[in-house]
């Protein structure tokens, strides 16, 4: 049977780099029906609606979507798309592991991070206020106790499930006593649960400053929604860029799957972009539908395609397209 499931081919590079995903996907044996759907900028132009109801009605019918990157023009009041899915399908935990491929080139050798974001609350819950007359701007950074047990005690249960030893809560509760005092409380509290995972944390900035130093002193880490954004990128950087990162965003009953970059305009298509991202995303989604077997091969596929630095794209160092790159995954994938 195949899994039903929406494909939103997204913005700039997000077409070029969904269709290399796809083909590895279906490389694997594992059967998608997708419904092709609209979202972003292309779609605003195309039908005046950057989130088209059919879009939503998609998802709503799948609770399963492969997505890439929408882009969010700056300094309009146009409200991200990507924030406004994530909300209304509650897909309150992001997932985004970092592991280093060969050949990448970031600064250390073997990272291997799992980072847990809460993706619906926080300084991105769009709680904001401007007051034109005296010019204040607000931004409501709005934690709740749901909110943050949830992604918590997710962060604790997938790490537990990966075999991971160390959760690392990440937070600014010197300074924001209210909000981030409350979600370090509450992660101390849930840690009484799982005695299996070590259970430590660190202040935001602090932490920026130990992932560069030192990566391998951390295993997974869960932390509020705005942290976790800047985190995830600090980490992509660890581990040759976000040509190579993937995300899931992971609700009750439902999940989206999308890389950690976005529309990348100045590369937009010219068939240059790196895929892996969001090849790893569909690794992530297999998983996901327990495809454990098909999942592994696109893991070991990546990594022995990797192995050789002159089939790589541009923004490592090789002269690989997308399209090419794709192909050589696909193929490797029916190999292993
Ligand atoms: P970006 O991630 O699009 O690009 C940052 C840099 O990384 C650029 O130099 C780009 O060429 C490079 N890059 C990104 N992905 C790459 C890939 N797969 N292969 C090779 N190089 C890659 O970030 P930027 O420029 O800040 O944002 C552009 C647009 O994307 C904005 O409108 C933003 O709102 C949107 N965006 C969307 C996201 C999503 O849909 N989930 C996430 C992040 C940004
Ligand atoms: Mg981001």
């Amino acid at each position: 049977m195949a899994y039903a499931a929406t494909l939103i081919p997204g913005d700039g590079i997000g077409p070029e780099v969904t269709a290399a995903t796809v083909s590895v996907l279906e490389a694997t044996g594992v059967a998608f029906d997708w419904d092709e759907q609209q979202a972003g900028v292309g779609a605003y132009e195309a039908t005046g609606d950057a989130l088209p109801e059919a879009t939503v009605a998609s998802i709503e019918r799948t609770r399963l979507a492969l997505k890439g990157p929408l882009t969010t023009p700056v300094g309009t009041g146009f409200r991200s798309i990507n924030v406004r899915l994530r909300q209304h399908f509650d897909c309150y935990a992001n997932v985004r592991p970092c592991e280093t491929l060969p050949n990448t080139h970031g600064p250390f050798e073997g990272v291997d991070l799992l980072l847990y974001r809460e993706n619906t609350e926080g300084l991105y819950a769009g709680i904001e206020y401007f007051d034109e007359r005296n010019q204040i701007a607000d931004s409501i950074n709005r934690i709740t106790r749901t909110g943050s047990e949830r992604i918590i005690r997710y962060a604790f249960e997938d790490a537990k499930r990966r075999g991971r030893k160390r959760l690392t809560l990440v937070h600014k509760a010197n300074i924001l006593k209210e909000s981030s005092g409350m979600f370090l409380r509450i992660g101390r509290e849930i840690a009484a649960d799982y005695p299996d995972v070590e259970f430590d944390d660190r202040i935001i900035d602090n932490m920026a400053m130990q992932l560069v130093i030192r990566p391998d002193e951390y295993d997974a880490i869960v932390t509020t929604n705005m942290f976790g954004d800047i985190l995830s990128d600090l980490m992509s950087g660890l581990v040759g860029g976000l040509g190579v990162t993937g995300s899931a965003n992971i609700g009750e009953d439902c999940a989206l799957f999308e890389a950690v970059h976005g529309s990348a305009p100045d590369i937009a298509g010219q068939g240059i972009a790196n895929p892996t991202a969001l090849v790893r995303s569909g690794e992530m989604m297999l998983r996901y539908l327990g495809e454990d077997a098909a999942a592994e091969a696109i893991r070991q596929a990546l990594h022995d395609v990797y192995s050789d630095p002159s089939t790589l794209t541009s923004d490592l160092g090789g002269d690989a397209s997308t399209s090419a790159f794709g192909d050589r995954v696909a193929d490797r994938v029916r190999a292993v």
